[in-house]
């Protein structure tokens, strides 16, 4: 029997309400394998920066280092949304990413059989199931490259942001994506937007160079503007997707809504290290924040994808993915993913019945 440190940092907004649930499986998981879990909380994004001046104090930043894992729910909302970019919420998410060398993000999108009719695609498009694992770089590109205003000669002002990648970069990404690959149907598609920027050029050029290493892998190469267009005309061509962090940040809610909702998808953020982040990919959601109606299964998933890449625990993370398919079959949704002649249940009876299901 193991003891794992896990970090919680709960976040705003949504992110408290959907965390307890994903607590309340990995006590129902503890039970179960007899492993134990040593939760230690702390904050990161608003409520941080309320209590301590900024989005990711030294302590929690800390904490993570020591930890074997970190679950984290979302950052944000509209009381912080006027503050300096350096100093709102989401920096200390960046912050947090780069400071534990997490440069790899997977996100699954898969659809449910009993969510198909949540998918806002057509039934023929997604009848036979879509699977996609979108790889993400999390630590480079334009979302940390230089970025400043300066003065224009007519008086005004322009801004500027830069997308900067080396090869080490892309090659760490890329090799995480063809792994992936191979432990999946062997297909890797690389999207980049290399008929106009240097950075993608460089991008496509180094992933070439590696499929060297796979060549049972089928790599093929996309332009970020026809694979947002192919995704919805026929998600099922994809299956493993390396790419940028901009361009993996905005296919990977483009994927997550093929599923039916933003609601369902989790993470993992994953460095050199077995250590992880583990986070739904959705935001705070400030509108319906503490009125029991946010969707808990990212955050359950996010701690299934922890027990899976973090823990060395495979079968608790399929027990998990389990009982949420089974509790969608048995016609329990919330608001996001409700439909006709389904029970829609709140934000904690989800997390109830998803333990119960474990159990
Ligand atoms: C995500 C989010 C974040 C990102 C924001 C909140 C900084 O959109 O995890 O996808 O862009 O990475
Ligand atoms: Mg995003």
């Amino acid at each position: 029997m193991s003891t794992f440190n896990i970090a919680v940092l709960p976040g705003d907004g949504i992110g408290p309400e959907v965390m307890e649930q994903a607590i309340k499986v990995i006590r129902v998981i503890e039970e179960k394998t007899g492993n134990s879990f040593m939760l230690h909380e702390a904050k990161i994004g608003g409520c941080a920066i309320d209590a301590a001046g900024e989005p990711l104090p030294s302590q929690t930043l800390e904490l993570c280092k020591k930890c074997d894992a970190v679950m984290l729910g979302a950052v944000g909302g509209p009381k912080w949304d006027t503050l300096p970019g350096n100093k709102r919420p989401e920096a200390g998410l960046l912050a947090i990413r780069a400071g534990l060398g997490l440069f790899a993000n997977l996100r699954p999108a898969v659809i449910y059989d009993a969510l198909k009719d949540a998918s806002p695609l057509k039934q023929e498009i997604i009848s036979g199931g879509v699977d996609i694992m979108v790889v993400r770089e999390l630590t480079g590109g334009m979302y940390f490259g230089e970025r400043g205003r300066v003065k224009t000669c007519d008086k005004g002002e322009a801004a500027f942001d830069t997308e900067t990648y080396s090869e080490l970069e892309v090659e760490r990404i890329a090799r995480l994506g063809f792994e992936t690959a191979m432990k999946r149907s062997r297909k890797l598609m690389s999207v980049d937007k290399a008929n106009v920027l240097e950075s993608s050029r460089l991008w496509r050029e180094v992933v070439i160079k590696l499929s060297a290493e796979y060549p049972e892998v089928e790599l093929s190469h996309m332009y970020v503007d026809n694979a947002a267009m192919q995704l919805v005309r026929n998600p099922r061509q994809f299956d493993v997707i390396v790419t940028t962090n901009m361009f993996g940040d905005i296919l990977s809610d483009e994927a997550s809504m093929i599923t039916g909702s933003i609601g369902m998808l989790p993470s993992a953020s994953l460095g050199s290290g077995k250590a992880g982040l583990y986070e739904p990919i959705h935001g705070s959601a400030p509108d319906i924040a503490g009125q029991n109606k946010a969707n808990p299964i990212a955050t359950i998933l996010s701690a299934a994808m922890m027990m899976r890449y973090s823990l060395g625990m495979e079968d608790a993370a399929k027990d998990i993915e389990a009982a949420v398919a089974r509790v969608l079959e048995k016609g329990y949704r919330t608001g996001d993913i409700a439909s006709f002649g389904c029970q829609v249940v709140g934000t904690a009876e989800m997390g109830t019945l998803i333990c119960e299901e474990i159990k």
